[in-house]
């Protein structure tokens, strides 16, 4: 991976030089129909049943906001990199969706407040996570949820965030969190895999969204 030196994204990886190449990731572009149908019956099964706004941070070519798409969910996505915008506007062609170049950190959604804030595998990228869960959990509507799907990638140099260090960081910040493992499900990757995945749902009160105390918090 070539590297770069913008600082809103602290792993120095040059997002723009990797767009190109990175859906032949089996769970990046989603082509494997097996792997598709995985993610899509994870997806199902975190977001709201009922169809919403969700915006996606560090959206990438957008394979996931294709899927929330096809659920019924309107889609804004938010991307650092031009070029993976590029790709995430072209397959998401004609469906209800907005792809804006900006900041996961500070995304430029104005006053919007949405019913899911989901994010795979960017907030290991990016300085400051408490501040940006703060943040996030700003974006959404009441009852709304953070959807993270993040790891601990590689097993000689680990990168990435431990569940446990996430969950910790969400509890003060939101009514219910649940985490998931997902390394024990290689349809999601399109092998076996021996690091550490997972997703975290965590959810706001319902018309409680400014008012989330830290005693209120629940792991479960
Ligand atoms: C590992 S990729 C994940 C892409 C997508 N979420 C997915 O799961 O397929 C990380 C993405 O985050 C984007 N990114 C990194 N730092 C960012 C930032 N500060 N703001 C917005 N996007 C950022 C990169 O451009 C890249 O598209």
């Amino acid at each position: 991976m070539r590297k770069n030196h913008d600082e809103r994204t602290s792993v120095g990886i040059d997002w723009d030089a990797e767009a190109a190449a990175f859906d032949d990731e089996p769970d990046h572009g989603l082509r494997d129909p097996e792997v598709r149908a995985a993610w899509a019956e994870r997806l199902r099964s975190w977001l709201p049943e009922r169809a919403g706004d969700l915006l996606d941070l560090g959206c990438g070519t957008g394979s996931l906001a294709l899927l929330a798409a096809e659920q019924g969910h309107r889609v804004t996505g938010v991307d650092l990199s031009v070029p993976m915008i590029g790709l995430a506007r072209a397959k998401l062609a004609g469906r209800d969706a907005v792809f804006l170049v900006g900041d996961a950190a500070a995304p430029p959604v104005g006053e919007q407040r949405f019913d899911t804030v989901l994010v795979r595998h960017v907030l290991w990228a990016l300085p400051d996570p408490a501040r940006v869960l703060r943040h996030w959990r700003d974006l959404l509507r009441p009852g709304g949820r953070l959807v993270l799907v993040e790891g601990v990638w590689g097993t000689v140099t680990p990168v990435g965030i431990p569940a446990d260090h996430l969950t910790a960081l969400l509890a003060p910040l939101t009514a219910h969190t649940r985490l998931e493992r997902l390394s024990d499900d290689p349809r999601l990757w399109g092998g076996a895999v021996q690091d550490e995945r997972y997703a975290v749902v965590a959810t706001l009160q319902p018309h409680e969204a400014e008012d989330i105390r830290p005693d209120r918090a629940n792991l479960g």
